[in-house]
């Protein structure tokens, strides 16, 4: 199978509170495509971080009362760890405060001046610290006598200071252009329309220094100016693959990005501003942005500022890590908003995990165990149940490759569930258990073809559930990075005769 390079990106988190499920969602998801593609035997570069500049991050410092790189040390500590905890498989966790970042933004800005793609003038606007966005009167409106961003719902300020700008107007054509010949550039499709729309209406300048506070990276020799949280925090994705080191291996084989996995409130920034400063600067922009929808409570988009956060940590502690990535990337998908509850989550764990899957696994394993001393081996003489199984997965299996390329784990797992679904209704039908004493043959084909479809379910679901699937293709001895998706293309995985190891409970039913 032809290697490629990958590089996935999730958001850099603003250290400005603690992490919540929306942060803990966005990494998930781009964890689980990073996974997806190592097990393709990919070359894979994974990136995540904390985004430590502008007003926003120099306000929360002052609120604990921390000198502002202090502060960062200690809440971006708490999002590495979450790292950990979300069992991510990240190649790098990057800051903005760090010198390698500092170096990449001086090369871009430096790059946009020569370009001729910035000018000095005055900002005078709207901002919204709390989305560190300026906005244009008529996305303004008025909520219980306060200004607000009718696109966000955060309160703004009115703004006047000298300002550098980034023409952006003048890149409205060409970024028409780039996406009409980038169809996949925006997805989902949804999302593209949304951009588009906005960009057809016009592109006005953007606004991309800041002179009434200092917390940020100094314009380059110009120390009254910081530059803009979003061109420094966006350039975060080059200085990661030590940009502006051109002939450096890790940009050489990663840039342009493949995915930036990013929510749908931030798109303006990475479908518009983005590649605009980039198609500037002679850089090619990344291949994709991903926007998904948010993980709602009740109505409301889950926010610290609305006080309905759902605890990532919590609830990993209590029902662990595997079932809340399964529970996250099946409710929430494809764009759309999701909203969650700790009643779905169980409902879900009951249902797929611990009832189908688990029970899938738990009841083959320990019939083998209990009467075939750990050992199955597969005969010539397949049955028509056996033959229809077979077919329904391969049916299942059809488009999976490029329902995660396109980021649709909703189908994806749906799918997959299935295949468990139909396996274990397989079992009931063809009760192996009645066949122990006049029918060995047909009972160790039964149990071999359950093994196998086991295998194929565990392989498919690794880079979701990475931690229980590991277990069971350990017990079936299967290594992942030889076999990877290969049975797609019709390898066998399992081998005709199997000695299987032992196997725990995979997930305890709530009750
Ligand atoms: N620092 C910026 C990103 C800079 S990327 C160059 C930022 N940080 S954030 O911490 O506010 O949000 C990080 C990510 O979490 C964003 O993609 C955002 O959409 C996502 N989520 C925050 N709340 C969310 C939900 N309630 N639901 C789903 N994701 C949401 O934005």
């Amino acid at each position: 199978m032809k290697q490629n390079n990958f590089y996935i990106t999730t958001p850099i988190y603003y250290p400005s509170g603690q992490p919540h499920m929306g942060h803990a969602y966005s990494s998930i998801l781009a964890d689980v495509f990073a996974r997806f593609k190592r097990n393709e035997n990919n070359q894979v570069f994974f990136l995540t971080g904390t985004d430590e500049h502008g007003l926003k991050i120099q306000k929360a410092a002052e609120k604990s009362n921390l000198d502002p790189l202090k502060y960062c040390d200690k809440i971006s500590k708490v999002f590495k760890d979450l790292t950990i905890k979300l069992n991510l498989s990240n190649d790098d966790f990057i800051r903005t405060t760090e010198k390698r970042h500092h170096k990449a933004v001086n090369e871009l800005w430096d790059r946009l001046v020569k370009s001729g793609d910035i000018y000095l003038s005055k900002y005078e606007g709207w901002y919204s610290v709390s989305d560190e966005a300026y906005y244009s009167s008529d996305e303004i409106i008025e909520k219980d006598g306060k200004k607000i961003s009718s696109f966000s719902g955060s309160p703004v300020e009115w703004v006047e200071e000298e300002s550098f700008f980034f023409k952006l107007s003048s890149w409205q054509d060409k970024l028409l252009d780039f996406y009409e010949k980038n169809q996949k550039f925006i997805l989902p499709i949804s999302r593209r329309n949304e951009v588009v729309n906005f960009v057809k209406a016009g592109l006005k300048d953007l606004s991309i220094s800041r002179t009434s506070f200092t917390w940020g990276i100094k314009v380059p020799n110009n120390d009254k100016h910081v530059i803009y949280v979003w061109l420094d925090a966006l350039t975060n994705y080059l200085s990661a693959i030590n940009f502006p080191n051109l002939n450096d291996d890790l940009y050489k084989n990663f840039w342009p990005a493949s995915v930036h996995v990013i929510g749908k409130d931030i798109l303006r920034f990475h479908a518009i501003y983005w590649p605009a400063f980039l198609l500037a600067a002679k850089i090619k922009p990344p291949n994709r942005i991903f926007g998904h929808g948010w993980i709602l409570s009740g109505e409301e988009k889950m926010s610290k500022s609305k006080g309905n956060i759902l605890n990532p940590l919590e609830v990993i502690d209590t029902y662990g890590i595997d079932e809340l990535r399964y529970y996250l990337m099946k409710e929430v998908s494809h764009g759309s908003d999701g909203n969650i509850s700790l009643k779905n989550l169980e409902n879900c764990i009951n249902s797929d995990l611990a009832n189908n899957y688990g029970n899938l696994c738990q009841r083959v394993f320990s019939f083998i165990k209990n009467n075939c001393n750990n050992k199955v081996r597969k005969n010539k003489n397949k049955s028509t149940a056996d033959d229809k199984l077979i077919e329904q997965t391969n049916e299942l299996t059809k488009n999976l490759k490029s329902e995660m390329n396109d980021q649709n784990l909703n189908n994806y797992i749906k799918s997959v569930i299935d295949i468990s679904f139909l396996t274990n209704k397989y079992i009931n039908d063809e009760e192996p258990w009645k066949l122990k004493k006049n029918n060995i043959e047909k009972m160790n084909n039964i149990l071999h073809l359950s093994l196998d479809q086991i295998a194929k379910i565990s392989i498919l679901l690794n880079p979701i559930i990475p931690i229980a699937t590991s277990k069971v293709l350990k017990a079936l001895n299967v290594n992942m990075k030889e076999t990877n998706y290969s049975f797609l293309e019709g390898k066998n995985i399992i081998t005709d005769e199997i000695v299987i190891k032992n196997l725990d409970i995979l997930f305890k039913k709530i009750n």
